[in-house]
């Protein structure tokens, strides 16, 4: 029977090919002293380089196939130990067609290991496997520099790794990253400190391994208990048998049964041990109610004051993990802690491009698509969000033809806008509008416009830190613009703020209502013909993008995400409004860059650099983009 996971820590590793992954866990075991005998001798009979340098990828090498195809082609699960911890390792293969099994290795994760080669830097696929790690929320990262013999040991190079990756990072919903340089091969920095890096003062792999705090990533409030089975070995006991999966219990609390909703009080907790006080993660028990009530495999014991959505409908992120595409008119088996049901994909919101984060329409997930998806099954789900917990928040999809796993899902709620369940309906692409209002289909199309002007329509939508220059580039842009005999409209922070978001301020809620009426001012000047300047701080990234999302699918590309990058320091030193010096006295709350975040495009179509280059020169950059693309 499961205990406690306090001494266990359950880490995943992701890299590309050849970064190393094999020899690193190789090394891990090897130096950690736990390697079987046998497996040391088979290592000996193929090594053809010197004793000092074991080909430690050996060890790893659970699939034979890996070394005949030069990757690890499945998830395998790798334990070690030394006196301070377990480790479960999720050995996951770093190919790109392969992000499923990063999934699969990586759901029940508390640490993710990055592999990155000193010699090649974040690589697309870094950014892949970051991303996925902060979908699955695993909360804690190290990225292990690896190779750093093949770089010289070069402080340099690693800083500027840490640099390249901290820089992608800041898009990522990842609590806490670690940087360890090290070669596996070698052993440098992986359990023994290494004399080659005497500038590198942090701790070594292992060291960073033992001692992250592991504990804090299972949900410890909310009770869910999902019954697997329920257990009569005589008439005068019933009792009823599963993990519990998060939040603690103590006998005499208070319960409600789902889906029943019948309430009663908990009587005893029973291991294998003994009768317990208290019931927490990950164990497995045997609860016994007051009541006789009707409990059954696929119910679920909660607190009667503390329960988890009741629902039909969720709001869910997937990642696509069969070769065959996902199809909207066929039911699959949605499993779901213990319980099952029938299900139906009902929605395709977007697809994610894991690249460049940009959402992307799609009538169908293909092998490894993530994105976002409405689902509505036959019976009720008892759900939490992932982002609480990871386990009630968590779902397969199975094909009931073949048993395959098809997707694994990440709840974020409950769906509102499903379709009755079992009625397929194309994919409703339109946004939700009031069923009063009809859309006026305007007189003259665009394209008709277009041809008249002798230019398209575009928005430019400049962003950036107050005082980065946004609207005086907007401005300058605007005129050659119109000197050109070019259509121009000009939205712009300070303006807008003076009319039709003259109720709003600055709360986070403020901002995105701010962005999303711009966008959508921005959405009819461009169906009418103009090149639409926009500029706004606009710092939150989803806000931007919708604003991108409103334009046709097919005109997508004449959205111009304008980074005006500036430093901060620069920024707070021009003050030209003195509005930074209010913000650090206090004066001004949830002020952008002061005590509000700016969230940097992370693809943007131009950056242009108001501290280095003038005016004229950044203007240059626009206007060439838009020529770029067949605009002007
Ligand atoms: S946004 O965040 O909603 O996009 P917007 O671009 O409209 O902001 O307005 C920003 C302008 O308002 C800034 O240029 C600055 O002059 C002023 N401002 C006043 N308070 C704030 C604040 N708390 N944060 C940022 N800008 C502020």
């Amino acid at each position: 029977m499961e205990t406690q996971d306090m001494d266990v820590l359950r880490f995943t590793t992701a890299g590309s090919v050849d970064d190393g992954k094999s020899t690193l866990i190789g090394r891990l075991m090897y130096d950690t002293q736990e390697i079987f005998e046998e497996k040391m001798e088979e290592i000996e009979r193929n090594t053809q380089r010197d004793d000092e340098e074991l080909e430690l990828a050996l060890l790893t090498d659970g699939l034979r196939a890996e070394r005949e195809q030069g990757i690890t082609i499945d998830v395998a699960y790798r334990y070690f130990s030394t006196p301070n911890r377990k480790f479960i390792i999720a050995d996951t293969p770093g190919h790109e067609q392969y992000t499923r099994n990063m999934v699969t290795g990586a759901s029940t994760a508390e640490l993710a290991v990055e592999l990155i080669d000193a010699r090649n830097g974040v690589l697309e696929q870094t950014k892949r496997h970051g991303f996925i790690t902060s979908l699955l929320q695993i909360p804690h990262v190290i990225v292990a520099v690896n190779k750093m013999d093949l770089v010289g040991y070069s402080e340099e190079r690693f800083r500027e790794i840490v640099a390249e990756y901290k820089d992608f990072a800041e898009n990522l919903d990842v609590q806490d990253i670690t940087f360890v340089p090290l070669s596996a091969l070698k052993g440098d920095n992986v359990v023994h400190h290494s004399d080659n890096m005497p500038w590198y003062e942090g701790s070594t792999l292992l060291h960073r391994l033992e001692t992250v705090r592991a504990e804090a990533t299972r949900n410890q409030v909310d009770f869910r208990f999902p019954v697997q089975t329920t257990i009569r070995p005589h008439q005068d006991f019933r009792g009823f048998a599963g993990q519990v999966e998060s939040g603690k219990i103590r006998p005499g609390e208070e319960v409600t049964i789902l889906p029943t909703g019948y309430t009663s009080q908990v009587d005893t907790i029973t291991t294998l041990d003994g009768d317990l006080d208290e019931a927490g993660p990950g164990e497995s028990v045997v609860v016994t109610l007051d009541d006789e009530i009707d409990v059954s495999r696929g119910s679920m014991i909660v607190r009667s004051r503390n329960k988890p959505e009741v629902t039909r409908q969720l709001d869910a992120d997937l990642c696509w993990m069969n070769e065959e595409s996902m199809r909207q008119d066929r039911p699959y088996v949605l499993q779901h802690t213990t319980r099952r049901t029938q299900a139906y994909v009902s929605k395709i919101v977007y697809r994610t491009n894991v690249e460049t984060f940009h959402r992307e329409e799609a009538d169908t997930f293909e092998l490894n698509d993530i994105g976002r998806v409405e689902i509505e099954t036959a019976d009720p789900i008892f759900v939490d969000s992932y982002k609480i917990n990871r386990s009630t928040g968590s779902f397969i999809l199975i094909d009931p033809d073949t048993n395959d796993t098809v997707a694994a899902g990440m709840i974020r709620g409950v769906a509102t806008d499903v379709t009755p369940y079992g009625k397929r309906t194309e994919p409703d692409v339109e946004t939700e509008t009031s069923p009063n209002v009809t859309w006026e289909g305007l007189q003259i199309p665009r394209e008709e416009r277009e041809k008249q002007n002798g230019h398209k329509a575009a928005v430019v939508w400049l962003t950036g830190l107050s005082g980065a220059g946004k609207s005086t580039i907007a401005k300058a842009v605007e005129e050659r613009l119109f000197d050109e005999d070019i259509q121009t409209m000009m939205l712009d922070g300070d303006n807008v703020r003076h009319g039709l978001s003259g109720d709003l301020g600055f709360t986070p809620a403020d901002r995105t209502e701010n962005i999303r009426r711009v966008s959508e001012v921005a959405r009819l000047f461009f169906e009418q013909g103009n090149v639409t300047m926009c500029s706004f701080v606009s710092p939150y990234r989803e806000d931007r993008d919708r604003a991108r999302e409103l334009l046709p699918q097919d005109v997508r590309d004449r959205f111009l995400e304008v980074h005006v990058d500036c430093p901060l320091e620069v920024c707070k030193e021009r003050d030209t409004k003195g509005l930074y010096a209010k913000a650090e006295r206090g004066e001004i709350a949830n002020f952008t860059g002061v005590s509000a975040p700016y969230e940097e495009p992370s693809d943007p179509d131009v950056v242009v650099n108001t501290d280095e280059d003038d005016v004229e020169a950044c203007v240059d950059q626009i206007i060439e983009a838009l020529e770029a693309r067949g605009i002007v």
